[in-house]
């Protein structure tokens, strides 16, 4: 029986999370930010001084995780935390904390309590392969490193140029090999994903394809 699922997987930047929320919001579904959760681990680690590739306790960190997902906000703690988990700094943690497999256990079931009757839209990494093998749709999505680290620095508004944006692009390309090359989980098109490049087109247009994809099936 197929899950009343889309996986959106993709690597960082590659602009999954607005996606992944249109769709939701489009069909009326819920959404996971399943990056939230390892971003979250991270920075709980680094709060607690924990080192993060202690796998014993990053994973029992993540398994009581005191996060709450409030009207688009992250609370850890009670403690607003939507902008910190956001840092590149953290991003780079939450790669590190994501390679241990214990880390990875730790936030399945977490992961799989999103699923309600309602449907789920799930955004990450191994949404299609390892928490959501059984999704009604599945999509890989990429854009080219460059396009990635232009829509990353808008974001946070460093200029197109120099080397802040430099140091962007480097991360994004640092963070892909970690996530492509690690042995638990890694990043991958699967065979039966829709592979989605989004460097040439809108939001909306990325959107229409989604739902057209999960309408013809
Ligand atoms: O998607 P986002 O950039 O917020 O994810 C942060 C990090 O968390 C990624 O670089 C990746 O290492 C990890 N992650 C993961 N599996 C997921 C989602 C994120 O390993 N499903």
């Amino acid at each position: 029986m197929p899950q009343k699922v889309i996986a959106i997987d993709g690597p960082s930047a590659s602009g999954k999370g607005t996606l992944a929320q249109r769709v939701a919001d489009a069909l009326g579904w819920r959404y996971l930010d399943s990056g939230a959760l390892y971003r979250i681990t991270a920075l709980y680690a680094r709060n607690r001084r924990t080192a993060w590739d202690n796998e014993a306790a990053v994973a029992a960190l993540a398994q009581a995780l005191p996060v709450e997902f409030v009207e688009g906000s992250v609370l850890l703690d009670g403690e607003d935390v939507s902008a910190a988990i956001r840092s590149e700094e953290i991003g780079m943690g939450a790669s590190r904390v994501a390679a241990l497999p214990a880390v990875r256990t730790a936030l399945l079931q977490r992961q799989h309590a999103f699923l309600t009757e309602q449907g789920l839209v799930a955004d990450g990494r191994d949404m299609g392969s390892v928490v959501f093998p059984d999704a009604v749709l599945k999509v890989f999505l990429t854009a080219s490193p460059q396009v990635r680290a232009e829509r990353r620095a808008k974001q946070i508004g460093v200029p197109l140029a120099g080397a802040g944006f430099e140091r962007i692009l480097a991360d994004i390309e640092a963070r892909d090999e970690a996530d492509r090359n690690r042995t638990v989980a890694p990043l991958q098109k699967l065979p039966e994903a829709h592979l989605l490049d989004t460097s040439a087109l809108t939001i909306e247009e990325s959107v229409k394809k989604v739902l057209d994809w999960y309408r013809e099936k």
